[in-house]
Parts: C-alpha cells; structure tokens; sequence
C-alpha cells in the first residue's frame, strides 16, 4: 500500500479495509445483543461519522431510526466561554434509547458535552459508539461503551476523518507519516555509481537517470557550478580540485543533504562520485534513513589505469576542465581514489550491494551491463 499526500503532508496505511470491517462487525454483535427489540435511535455526530454510521448500520438488522447531528461550538459571554449546541436534530428522542456516533474520541471534550444535551432533552438510555478511540488521551469519566479500534494518540485520516478537509473517501485510515516524504524505500531506487576519474560516471549516469526516471546528483558538478559562480564554497573546493585531491567531507554532505531534501518527492537517485570516503558512505545511509530509504545498489565501473588517463586528457583538451589539463593532477586524482575511495568497495560489498562492472567498450555496452545489473 502505498503512501498518500493530502495538502502538504504525507501519510501511511494504517489500518486497512478489512481489518476495520472485522472491528465493525464486532460494535454490530455487541449493539444487537444489547438492543435488539428496543427500537432505539442511532445519532451521528458529523462530519467524520458518515463512514462508520453507514457500516455500522448495514450489519444491524433490527428496527432502528437514524439521524444526524453537528456540534457548534459558539463563543457566549465572557463568563461562560465556549458553548456547544447541536445542530439538525429533528427527531424526537424523549424517552427513547440513543446511540450516539462518533468517527472519534481523543480527550472526550465533545462527546462528554453532546452526551450532556442529548441526556437533558429526558432520553431513556443514552450510549456511545466510536470508531476509533485514543485511551491515552481521553481524560473524561463519562463511558465510553462501544470502541470499534484503540489507537495510539496519533493524526489519522480515511474512513470519514479529514486533513483540512481531505482524506473523507478513502477506505482505509492512514496515519501522518513519521517520514514526511512521499516514497518508501520500495518504491524509489537509489543508485551509488562508482568508479576512478574517467571510468564513465558521468557519461552513464545521463543515460540510466532517463531510463529509470531518477535525480542525478554528481557532487562533481555541483562544485564546478560553485566554482563557476565564484561563492565562497567554490572558491574553497578549487583549492582541493586543482590538485587532484578531495574537498573535505563535511562540505559535500551538506550539499547532498540540501539535494535530497530538494527532491523528496523523487522517484530515487542516481549518485555519481558520492560517496567518496567511508565517512561519506556513512553519511548518505543516515541522511537516507532520514527519508525512510536507502541505497539499493553501488555499480563499480572498472577501468585500468592507462585508459583512465587516456579518455581524461583526450577530455582536457576540449572540456576546460582545470583538472583534466595537467597530467600529475590527473595522476593524483587516480591516486586519491585508490587510496580513500576505492575502499568503499568492501564497505557496500559487507551490506551484499557492491556490483563490479566492466567500464571498457563502447558506452552503449557498459550501459547494457549497468541496467542488465540494475534490473537483476
Ligand atoms: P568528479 O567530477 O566526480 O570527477 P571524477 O570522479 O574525477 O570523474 P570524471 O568526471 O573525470 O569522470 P567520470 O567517471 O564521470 O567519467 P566521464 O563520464 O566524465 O570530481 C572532480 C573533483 O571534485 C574531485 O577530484 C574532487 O576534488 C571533487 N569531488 C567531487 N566529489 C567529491 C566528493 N564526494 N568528496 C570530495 N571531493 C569531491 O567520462 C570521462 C571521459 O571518458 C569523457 O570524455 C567520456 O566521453 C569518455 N568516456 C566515457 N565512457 C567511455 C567509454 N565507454 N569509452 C570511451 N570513452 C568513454
């Protein structure tokens, strides 16, 4: 089942169909083993009770009158405060037995104030029956007979109860996530694609983001946007790229923590040179627990050295890339990555993630292999 968003909010399955058909049945026993023969008079407090009232009723099969009311709350004088009043009772209810119905009972404010006025207007017996019922919260004496399902004082809508007015039809209740982003782990796909400068990262990850509908996140590019627009972080990270050797992780963390936060709603991600070190690879799994997901698969593109440099200044002599133009800081780029990154491999392969592929041939076969992997 899936999550739903209602306004801004997101919210999760909570109690299924089936399961608040079974507790309904149950008030239903309960009520016809009490009433059956008396005739009584079945009173919803709108608007939530709707669902529960039209359910409820449907498994009981004696005679019985049904009538809806809504409570009002009006300000009167300033001694009295707040008074509730019920609206749309045209029944006549004196001397009868009622069974009000409620979608929900948190505190008990309204149901102790509506038992109150139904009980002055001289009914014989007067009963609650309610949907759900948060026993931790509810601070009143009055009695509450008839519970269908206890919950834990939390927000919930469907069956009847809203978010700001939406969420009434849905069949099932939901719970307001503790997660507030829209995809679970199992609907999203969260990619880690790795490998030496100029093993293919890049030139992959544009062609897997269109097929799988993902977010490319290469902190890479993103620092190069820094650097072209001259911010402090650019200026920063320069002074790490220009000599082949890492921008310190607190700084990139803090990028992908925007990035993620920026595309919650994402299908998943594709990271293209993150993470670098443990500490990174650490980072990412916390930040993506975050968010209620994790990594599903780190794809490792391996490349020998001599086409690494190869393809890298081929590059360099067209993409303007500072570190691409000097060979001892593409050296020390290869360097870095053996020595901090390339151990990230038993790191993913320890959590049964890490896929070795071949980076050599044409683009489009390394892309087979990557999706063959990723689809597998
Ligand atoms: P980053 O931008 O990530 O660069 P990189 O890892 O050095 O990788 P490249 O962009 O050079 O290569 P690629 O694997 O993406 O391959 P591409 O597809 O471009 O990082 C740059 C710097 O930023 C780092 O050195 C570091 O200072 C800093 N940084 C970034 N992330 C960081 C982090 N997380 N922590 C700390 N610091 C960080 O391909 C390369 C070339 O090969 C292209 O010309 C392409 O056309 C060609 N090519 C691709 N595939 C093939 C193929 N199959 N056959 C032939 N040629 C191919």
């Amino acid at each position: 089942m899936k999550k739903i968003k209602l306004h801004d909010k997101i919210f999760e399955p909570f109690i299924s169909e089936e399961k608040i058909d079974q507790a309904v049945s149950e008030v239903a026993k309960k009520i016809t083993n009490k009433y059956e023969g008396k005739t009584p008079v079945f009173i919803g407090v709108l608007n939530g009770c709707f669902y529960f009232t039209a359910d409820l009723l449907k498994k009981i099969d004696f005679d019985c009158e049904v009538s809806f009311v809504k409570v009002a709350s009006y300000q009167g004088t300033q001694t009295t405060g707040n008074v509730r009043q019920l609206l749309g009772l045209d029944q006549k209810i004196k001397g009868r037995d009622v069974i009000i119905i409620e979608d929900i009972v948190d505190t008990g404010n309204t149901i102790e104030a509506v038992i109150e006025i139904i009980t002055n207007m001289g009914v014989s017996s007067v009963a609650v029956a309610t949907l759900l019922m948060k026993p931790d919260v509810y601070d009143k004496k009055v009695k509450i007979d008839y519970v269908a399902l206890n919950i834990d004082p939390e927000f919930v809508v469907g069956y009847g109860l809203d978010y700001d007015g939406l969420g009434r039809n849905l069949n099932q209740l939901y719970v307001l996530s503790q997660a507030q982003n829209l995809k679970s782990d199992e609907d999203m796909l969260n990619i880690v694609l790795f490998g030496p400068p100029g093993a293919g990262k890049g030139t992959q990850a544009i062609k897997l983001k269109d097929k799988y509908n993902l977010v490319h996140l290469s902190t890479g590019d993103i620092l190069r946007k820094e650097i072209g627009e001259g911010s402090e972080l650019g200026t920063l990270a320069k002074s790490f790229m220009n000599k082949g050797e890492l921008v310190p992780d607190g700084v990139v963390i803090d990028m992908i923590e925007n990035c993620l936060n920026d595309y919650k709603d994402s299908n998943g991600f594709i990271f293209d040179g993150f993470p670098r070190t443990t500490e990174q690879a650490k980072a990412l799994d916390n930040l993506l627990q975050k968010h209620d997901a994790g990594i599903d698969t780190m794809l490792s593109l391996e490349v020998d050295d001599e086409e690494l440099v190869d393809r890298i200044v081929k590059r360099g002599k067209e993409s303007g890339r500072e570190d691409d133009k000097n060979e001892s800081v593409i050296f020390n780029r290869i360097v870095t990555y053996n020595k901090k990154t390339s151990p990230l491999k038993s790191y993913y392969d320890e959590q049964g993630k890490y896929n070795s592929i071949t980076g050599v041939g044409t683009v489009e076969e390394v892309f087979d292999r990557l999706i063959t992997s990723i689809d597998s």
